[in-house]
């Protein structure tokens, strides 16, 4: 039998009683060390992939605790076990984005959450451009202050909750200089607001309880069948220019994609890109409303149409 406890501070005694009898108790160093459990019984989580193998391995009456942070079912180990043919019992625990959230008494679910553990930050800096209210799981490569610097301009309070449930947990709520300079404690997750977000909450949303009725923006053919042809999403980026720039940057902002307009100039084209390729050298899809060049980049899937007064030649990277 294999437990997934979550844990969030203190060990329950639940989670002291299956630790003692367990054959087999699976964790990061803090956790067992919380734990007190003896290096022969310990499978001491470094690479996930590793630890998953050792379990799968193991007969099927071993007892088997497993000790993850925060919620298990939440950006947590739960999915990798599933994914090896394991189905653990499951006890959960507050998420850590769930307890960030709580210390400063925001309701989160209108909140976007993203993962920067172990993954680049460009999708994440992305949503924090799209959305009001985004969370961050963070890591020491990818923590407080690449968010910041990634998000320079931008008006965003940053929340940096740092060893929560912990002795020495402390909740900092910092402006963007504040939090470019800041010394994070690990672990940490982070909170990015727009300033309003942290004294008012607009109405529920329930987007996926209800009809949205709010307007769409309308805009030209040449512009809707751009949009399509890119179909940009949340966590993309898309630069726009030239003549179709507001309309494309609409429904760019529309669909939750951030959006930066680029000074109109030579050639007049519009992109999409993620934050990593803002060079432009490798852009997911591109449309140019001018004459296009000729030969056309290579790495693309490139169509051509002319819509209106528009004459069209859309990549998709391929
Ligand atoms: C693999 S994710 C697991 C998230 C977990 N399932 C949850 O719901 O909190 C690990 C990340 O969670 C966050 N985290 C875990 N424990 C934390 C704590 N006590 N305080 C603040 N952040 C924590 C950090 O961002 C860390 O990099």
């Amino acid at each position: 039998m294999i437990t997934v406890f979550g844990l969030l501070g203190s060990p329950s005694a639940e989670l002291r009683a299956s630790a003692a009898a367990a054959d087999w108790v699976v964790g990061g160093r803090r956790h067992l060390d919380a734990l007190a459990v003896p290096d022969a019984r310990r499978i001491t989580l470094g690479a996930l992939r590793l630890a998953i193998a050792q379990i799968a391995a193991l007969p099927p009456t071993s007892a088997v605790t497993v000790v993850a942070s925060g919620d298990p079912l939440f950006f947590g180990v739960v999915r990798s076990l599933r994914a090896a043919g394991l189905q653990p019992r499951v006890v959960t625990a507050p998420s850590s984005i769930a307890a960030a959230f709580a210390a400063v008494g925001v309701p989160w679910d209108d909140a976007v959450v993203v993962s920067a553990h172990g993954r680049p930050l460009g999708r994440g800096l992305n949503l924090a451009r799209a959305y009001p209210k985004v969370a961050v799981f963070t890591s020491a490569e990818n923590g407080v202050r690449e968010l910041a610097a990634g998000l320079a301009g931008l008006s965003r309070r940053f929340v940096l909750a740092e060893r929560l449930g912990e002795d020495d947990e402390r909740v900092l709520i910092l402006d963007a200089s504040q939090a470019l300079t800041v010394e994070p404690r690990e672990p940490n997750v982070v909170l990015i607001v727009t300033p309003s977000t942290l004294d008012d909450d607009p109405p529920w949303a329930a987007v996926q309880a209800a009809p949205d009725r709010a307007d769409r923006p309308q805009v030209a053919a040449a512009a809707a069948v751009a949009f399509v042809r890119m179909l940009p999403e949340p966590g993309d980026l898309v630069w726009v220019t030239g003549p179709l720039a507001d309309e494309l940057a609409a429904l760019a902002d529309w669909a939750g994609a951030a959006v930066t307009t680029v000074a109109s100039g030579e050639p007049d084209l519009i992109l999409t890109d993620d934050l990593r390729n803002l060079s432009g050298r490798s852009p997911r899809c591109v449309v140019l409303t001018t004459p296009h060049p000729d030969p056309l980049p290579a790495g693309y899937r490139w169509s051509a149409e002319s819509i209106g007064d528009h004459h069209l030649t859309t990549g998709v990277r391929a």
